[in-house]
């Protein structure tokens, strides 16, 4: 970050806020570093005229909306929008993760847009950042909160116009501007939740089973894996299916391979791609893993993951899969390799509290070949 001075890019962000906004300014925030500091620099700016919002998506984690809301009442006193149901009803039925992300964004904006207009508020504060854009405009992914560089006017399709004051800034320089501004240390460091939220983590279509079961496993692999040190920590859902694959078997010389039915994202070169997750058993953890898990892609080329499984039982319906990750800058990333006692003790945790969740897997596979995130 050499050069990159906090306390003067916010003064010099907080006067252009003031000189540009006329009138009122709506702020959604989500919690995020970004949302917030965004909304603290336009609160700085603006005073009582920014209303700060939580719009309470439905795919948040459990109680997030409320402890987002109360956690940022001194600096911002956000208001809870529970959209959930609008949201819910919009993407139930799809399933590519391209076409959820573009559906998401839609009804984000349509909800925001229908405030501002009932409140008479004509600028959007929003905190988006370097790499959203860069990846939005490049076809990586879509991110929920761009939306003039992909070619959409904010000011005749939602009535108002757009202010990014952290557009030119990566995650860490906003970490420092977020400290420099005095933000609580639990936003400043915490760590990256997707916007679209569990529903890039529900693999497929994200039926309300679903959605329970991933936003159950979240919180237990939350609270197992928060003390490890990794940098993110998460899990995704998907239908249970698959078959053995004898071939692959033999080439990593482990004792069972299947090839499962669900489909998750990975990178090559810069573009996201789709494809395989192997999930292997009778490994000697974490010892081989690394060694498994590179003889499998070698062997399988259209493997983005490589899952290990760590206890399966005769009932339920999805499979769960967990992830840590180490990682300084998010485009690259490590798997963390917790004890297999921890990840038992992490799988008993998920059956009880998702009694949909059949059986339990942990991810083994770095950034590239897979994304963090599982869509
Ligand atoms: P991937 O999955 O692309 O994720 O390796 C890299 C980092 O970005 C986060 N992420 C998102 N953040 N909106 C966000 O604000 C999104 O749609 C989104 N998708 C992924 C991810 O959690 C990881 O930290």
């Amino acid at each position: 970050m050499p050069g990159f001075d906090p306390l003067a890019f916010g003064e010099l962000a907080v006067k252009r806020i003031k000189e540009r906004v006329e009138g009122e300014a709506l702020a959604a925030v989500s919690g995020g570093v970004d949302s917030t500091t965004a909304a603290v620099l336009a609160k700085r700016a603006l005073g009582d005229r920014l209303h700060a919002v939580v719009i309470d998506t439905g795919f948040l984690r459990e109680g997030e909306a409320q402890l987002v809301a109360s956690s940022l009442r001194s600096l911002l006193d956000p208001e809870i929008l529970d959209r959930s149901d609008r949201f819910f009803e919009a993407v139930r039925d799809l399933s590519d993760p391209e076409e959820k992300r573009k559906k998401f964004r839609e009804v984000f904006y349509s909800v925001l847009s229908e405030e501002a207009r009932e409140r008479g508020v004509k600028w959007l504060i929003q905190g988006t950042i370097a790499p959203d854009v860069i990846e939005t405009v490049g076809g990586i992914k879509t991110q929920h909160n761009v939306l003039e560089q992909a070619g959409v006017r904010s000011l005749e399709r939602f009535g108002f116009r757009v202010l990014e004051p952290l557009v030119d800034l990566y995650k860490d320089q906003v970490r420092a501007l977020a400290r420099s501004l005095g933000i609580p240390k639990e936003i400043s460091e915490r760590q990256p939740f997707p916007g679209p939220g569990l529903l890039v983590r529900c693999l497929g279509r994200c039926g309300p089973e679903k959605l329970s079961t991933v936003r159950a496993v979240t919180s237990v692999v939350e609270e197992v894996f928060g003390g490890l040190g990794c940098s993110q920590y998460l899990a995704a859902a998907f239908e249970e299916g698959g078959f053995r694959r004898p071939d692959l078997e033999r080439a990593a010389e482990v004792e069972e391979v299947r090839e499962l039915s669900a489909r998750a994202t990975g990178v090559k070169g810069d573009q996201r791609r789709f494809g395989l997750m192997l999930a292997v058993s009778g490994i000697d953890y974490p010892d081989r893993a690394a060694e498994v898990r590179r003889s499998l892609i070698r062997a399988e080329p259209r493997a983005v993951r490589v899952l290990v499984e760590v206890e399966r039982r005769s009932s339920g319906e999805f499979g769960v899969a967990a992830r840590a990750v180490t990682t300084e800058d998010f485009m690259t990333a490590s798997p963390c390799l917790p004890s297999m006692e921890i990840l038992k003790e992490a799988a008993k945790l998920a059956f009880s509290s998702a009694p949909k969740c059949g059986t339990f897997y942990y991810d083994l596979t770095p950034k590239p070949p897979a994304t963090i995130e599982f869509e």
